[in-house]
């Protein structure tokens, strides 16, 4: 008899000890089935209770009770203890004066940062910013540049039909003609924008973008475009670049030409470091843009008398200047949004 009040003291003790000693809450619960559970040390005593004699009973049921509230009492203060602690071990675990991470607050993508670049360097120069649709009509794109139907010329720039007559223009060069015909003369403006074709491999997107720029004036000279596009270069890519003009052909300039600057990586001299530069292959030379002296066809479109009248025009690829000027060497970056890529610019 005595033996189950003994019994009932030394378990509350035993499980006293083993819960100062659990250091998580699985074990802390091990403890509690072990001691307190439907098969634990505590239910194993009390069915002892049966082997006392009735008068003993009721004493024992008491003393099992009071056994009971005191493990459950330790148990629930266990708990609190544990809580604590986890939390303190958590606090100290980082330093609250760490300063935070800032969330990336955006910024301009490299093809607008060389777009805003080129339009302030020609407003400086009193150019007009002029804008136009992205779906143009084959009149505008071709004919009134005088591409006539069935021109071979035609075949360089190959776009999507949305109509018989109507297309994802293929250059910003329409909007010389839709720009004159809404202006008096003397005109100068730039026309920026998203262009179309049917074209993509590792150094062509069938989208990219070119900025356009004309200007109309009476005795207009080669020596005027030179000197425009020069200016533009140097503010560009600095004034130790190099400019040289190629002959060319378009159907809407006449003389026409292609306009090199001296390689952005190699200065010009056709080798780095000892071998042959990648960026120019060796030449020394970069292609940047196509250049003429506007047909007299083209005033003819635009309402202009071509007896009065002279100009200049160009036309850039946006991609190759952002390239060149930033030294990108995959064309695709521009376009995958890579924020890793897109934060260098911010
Ligand atoms: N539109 C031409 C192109 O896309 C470039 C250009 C513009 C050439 C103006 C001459 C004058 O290739």
């Amino acid at each position: 008899m005595s033996d189950l009040f003994h019994d009932l003291h030394n378990l509350v003790e035993e499980c006293r000890e083993r819960l100062d000693q659990v250091s998580s809450f699985e074990d802390l619960e091990d403890v509690r089935v072990a001691y307190l559970g439907r098969k634990g040390a505590l239910a194993a005593v009390l069915a002892r209770l049966p082997e006392l004699s009735p008068e003993m009973r009721p004493e024992a049921g008491k003393a099992a009770n009071t056994a009971k509230n005191t493990l459950t009492t330790l148990h629930a203060k266990r708990i609190e203890e544990l809580k604590r602690s986890q939390s303190n071990a958590f606090l100290s675990s980082f330093d609250p004066a760490m300063p935070g991470r800032a969330p990336h607050s955006g910024s301009l993508h490299p093809i607008t940062l060389v777009m805003n670049d080129i339009c302030t360097a020609f407003a400086g120069l009193g150019f007009d910013i002029v804008i136009g649709p992205e779906i143009e009509t084959d009149y505008y794109n071709f004919e009134a540049l005088n591409f006539p139907p069935e021109h071979p010329a035609r075949d360089m720039q190959d776009t999507l039909y949305i109509g018989t007559d109507t297309l994802l223009r293929t250059h910003t060069s329409p909007l010389q003609v839709r720009t004159m015909l809404s202006k008096t003369p003397p005109v100068a403006a730039i026309a920026p924008g998203k262009v179309y074709r049917r074209d993509s491999d590792l150094t062509h997107t069938p989208m990219f973008h070119q900025i356009e720029g004309f200007l109309v004036d009476k005795n207009v000279s080669m020596a005027d475009l030179r000197g425009v596009l020069t200016a533009f270069v140097h503010r560009v890519f600095g004034t130790d670049t190099m400019v040289r003009f190629r002959p060319s052909f378009f159907p809407f300039t006449e003389p026409s030409a292609e306009v090199d600057i001296s390689c952005t990586m190699c200065a010009g001299k056709g080798v780095t470091a000892g071998s042959t530069c990648r960026v120019c292959k060796g030449t020394g030379w970069l292609e940047i843009l196509g250049c003429g002296m506007i047909d007299p066809n083209v005033f003819t479109s635009a309402e202009y008398d071509p007896e009065v009248w002279t100009g200049f025009a160009f036309g850039m690829g946006l991609e190759r200047i952002a390239m060149l000027k930033y030294g990108i060497g995959d064309l695709r970056m521009l376009f995958e949004n890579d924020t890793r890529f897109l934060r260098q610019f911010a």
